[in-house]
């Protein structure tokens, strides 16, 4: 029996990188997958295991940060008895348990330069002996890596081998975090919602139009496994109906997504001269915070008369008013009095959402 693990996402990056793991999951080459915590980078290297030739043999995930160095290295190669103290009887390491299947070296920028070395050899031998072996042992094992540090800044440093770096970034894969494709939050939230509900046995329906906006506004460090948490968290506290603004645990409702608190003050920063930070932005949300900057000193200046606002902005009177419901921008005193329509979030959903659908095998061993 096969599993349906959905990937969800609409957005321009993330169907790069569906299209790109249907093009490679077959062929073998070793992947790097790199990206932030929760971005996806264990279930993108199940779905290259499920659509590759080796769907049916064994997939062996192992976390290279969680295992000490010293215990990592006979479960990643084995032992011969009488390796260390305790090593009562031969056992196999995961890179045989994968052997014809796919090997998930997870934290791969945490491996001590010791099994570096090791693992070095794996990839341009395929053979490498167990912990006190003399004797080499063959395997036939795809390997998929990942990591959330910058391998590349590791390798500068020399903590990491340039020449082990090289051999697994045969295929590179780069999620990108949630806060840089935002257009997928309300396709996520539908799915977890949506699967939560009948793992949960509950019945939400949907969330508030400013509940999902204070959502897709929030930066989501821990990315989807973030969202997935809150989504389990808000299904089984509020069980049913429309989760709103204010079912929304603190962190969420951040002052730029609530109408009542969007202040021209603290869109200042942004004009008249923008510096550019070192650290780099968030394209989209500066562009749309600038955006509601010129909106609002227009209707500031026209004391909210939309048409006159929309003369001095050069727009359209339609497009304007579309961008302030879209935006959810009011003038100050006047949202208290008219609370929002609450629309579904499935009723802005598209009918179809872009997915691909993996068929995953039974067999996934995993510590
Ligand atoms: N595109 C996606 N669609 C739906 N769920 C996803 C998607 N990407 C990740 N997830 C879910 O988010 C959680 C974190 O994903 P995971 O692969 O463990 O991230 P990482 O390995 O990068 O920390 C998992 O529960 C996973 O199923
Ligand atoms: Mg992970």
């Amino acid at each position: 029996m096969s599993r349906l693990i959905p990937m969800i996402g609409n957005s321009a990056s993330i169907q790069n990188v569906f299209q790109l793991i249907e093009k490679i999951a077959d062929s073998d080459s070793t992947v790097l997958i790199t990206g932030e915590s929760g971005t996806g980078k264990e279930l993108i290297a199940r779905s290259i295991h499920s659509l590759s030739h080796r769907k049916h043999e064994s997939f062996i995930a192992i976390n290279c940060a969680a295992i000490p160095a010293d215990l990592l290295e006979s479960e990643l190669f084995g032992h011969v008895r009488g390796a260390f103290t305790g090593a009562i009887q031969n056992k196999a390491g995961r890179f045989e348990l994968a052997d014809g299947g796919t090997i998930f070296l997870d934290e791969i920028g945490d491996l001590a330069p010791l099994l570096q070395v090791k693992l070095l050899r794996v990839l341009q031998e395929r053979s490498f002996e167990p912990v006190g072996g003399t004797k080499s042992i063959h395997v036939d094992v795809r390997v998929i890596a990942a990591t959330n540090k910058n391998l590349t800044e590791l390798v500068k440093k020399n903590l990491f081998r340039e020449d082990l770096y090289y051999r697994l970034n045969v295929i590179p894969i780069e999620v990108p975090p949630l806060r840089e494709r935002k257009e997928d939050i309300p396709l996520l939230l539908d799915h977890y919602i949506k699967t939560l509900n009948i793992r949960k046995n509950k019945k939400i329906q949907g969330v508030t139009d400013q509940a999902l906006s204070a959502l897709i506004n929030y930066p989501w460090p821990g990315n989807i496994r973030e969202l997935e948490n809150l989504v389990e968290r808000m299904v089984i506290l509020k069980g049913e109906g429309v989760i709103d603004y204010a079912d929304l645990p603190q962190p969420y409702r951040s002052s730029s997504s609530h109408p009542a608190e969007v202040s021209h003050a603290m869109l200042e920063p942004f004009v008249p001269h923008f510096q550019f930070p070192e650290s780099g932005i968030d394209f989209n949300s500066v562009v749309d915070q600038f955006e509601n900057h010129l909106l609002l000193m227009a209707l500031e200046k026209t004391k909210w008369n939309r048409n006159q606002a929309a003369q001095l902005l050069g727009i359209n009177r339609t497009t304007l008013v579309e961008k302030l419901k879209k935006k959810g921008l009011k003038p100050a005193t006047s949202v208290v009095s008219q609370p929002k329509p609450q629309h579904h979030i499935s009723s802005v959903l598209p009918d179809r959402t872009h997915q691909i659908n993996i068929p995953q095998p039974d067999q996934n061993l995993e510590i």
